[in-house]
Parts: C-alpha cells; structure tokens; sequence
C-alpha cells in the first residue's frame, strides 16, 4: 500500500517520441529521449501514485514502482492512454509525431537507379492531449509539454486554450535542452504564467509532481 500525498490517485504519464512506420525498416520520429517525462512518472510514483506510464521506444528503463506500457506509434499510444482511463491526471510529456505516413508499405521501398525517390504522402495523427482533454472520462487535471523555439510563452498561452488542458509546461528548446539533463521551463496555468529556474530535469518533475499533488489533494482509502 503507497503512501504519500498522492496515494490512491491515478496518473497516466506519457514519454519519448512516436515511431510512424514507412514500410517495415523506415519511420518518422521526433527527437525525445524520455528523460523528462520518465522522470515525472518516477516522481508521482514517489509521491505515491499509481503511475501509468505509457512511452514509445527510449532507451531508458521504466522508473521503480511504475507500470510502463510501451508503444510505438502515435495510435497505439492514444489507444494504450484511453485503455489507462479513468486517471486522476494526465501528462502529456511525449513527443508524439504530428504525422503518419499515409499508408505502410507491407514491402521495403526500393532505390531503384536512375529513378526519383518515392513520394512520401503523410495523414495526421490523433492529438492525444487534446483527445484526452475533451474526453468523456477527461481526467481531473490535464498537463501538456509545449516546447517551443520562439515565443514560448505566449506559444504556450495559445496552446493551452487551443488543446482544452489544464496547464502547458513550456520550455525553450532552442538551446541544449533536447536529451539533456536541465530544463528551464515555464508552467501556463489558469492563474498565469510563473517561470522556473534552469533545474535538473529530475527537479523540474519533483517540482511538477508536488503542484500535482497540492492541487489533487490525497484520495486515502480510494482505490
Ligand atoms: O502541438 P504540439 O505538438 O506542440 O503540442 C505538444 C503537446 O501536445 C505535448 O504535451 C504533447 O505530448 C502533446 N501531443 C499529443 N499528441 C500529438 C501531438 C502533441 O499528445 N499528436
């Protein structure tokens, strides 16, 4: 039996990046290494929740006392997030792919000499963020990730009302964040803006998981 702030609460952690198959050796993925949201599933189970976390293919073992589903493409992590239901919270901290091929190839595509490259036609994704924030069993709170270039907190504003969630961390990749081991992000809540020192990504998750936490309050006794 947890114990902690957050025993007997569900959350459902997304992490790492989709792989969108081209034919049965190519895909398209974003770059995400986990770290960030693998540790924020570590930091909730630590804080004693129950912790789905449902990630695509990282090279990070699933934190202690999580349960970790893995996923590779965009529609079988929305699926794999909608089986998860209900949950207290959501965080969405993948790095889903926006797009898909359009359709997989069943045989590797050939370089045939002398001839252009094939055609790439792409079709969406679901947004699992957006689905999960109007959904009939929506959790209580949901999180999204915005990580942005330019404008990243007005992007972040924007976004938070564009998806239907709760609050957005923001952060700035323009630098080395991207598989690194700091984060210097800003949390878009309904109040406002508030704006985190540069923190070890370990950090930044003990940080997210405690305001998880103050704002769920504790479910003791509840399954
Ligand atoms: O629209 P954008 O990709 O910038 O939004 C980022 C946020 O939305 C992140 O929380 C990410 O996990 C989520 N997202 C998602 N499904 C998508 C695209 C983004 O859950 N298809």
């Amino acid at each position: 039996e947890a114990a902690g702030p957050l025993a007997g609460r569900h959350v459902l952690v997304t992490s790492g990046p989709t792989h969108e198959p081209i034919d049965p050796v190519r895909y398209i993925a974003n770059r995400s290494s986990g770290r960030q949201g693998h540790a924020i599933a570590g930091a909730l189970a630590a804080l004693g929740a129950r912790v789905t976390l449902v990630h695509g293919p990282v090279a990070l073992p699933p934190p202690p006392g999580v349960r970790a589903v893995g996923v590779e493409s965009a529609r079988e992590m929305l699926a794999a997030c909608e089986a998860a239901l209900p949950a207290d919270a959501a965080i969405c901290a993948a790095a889903v792919a926006d797009w898909r091929a359009a359709g997989e190839a069943a045989q590797k595509l050939k370089k045939v000499p002398g001839q252009p490259p094939p055609p790439l036609a792409l079709a969406l994704n679901p947004d699992i963020l957006a689905t999960l924030s109007g959904h009939a069993r929506r959790p209580a709170l949901v999180v999204g990730f915005a990580a942005e270039t330019e404008k990243v907190v007005a992007n972040a504003v924007a976004k938070r009302q564009r998806k239907g969630c709760d609050w957005i961390v923001a952060n700035d990749v323009s630098g080395d964040v991207m598989g690194g081991a700091e984060n210097a992000v800003h949390l878009v809540t309904e109040a406002g803006v508030e704006d985190w020192p540069r923190l070890p990504k370990q950090e930044v998750a003990a940080r997210l998981a405690a305001r998880v936490a103050a704002r769920l309050g504790g479910a003791e006794g509840i399954a």
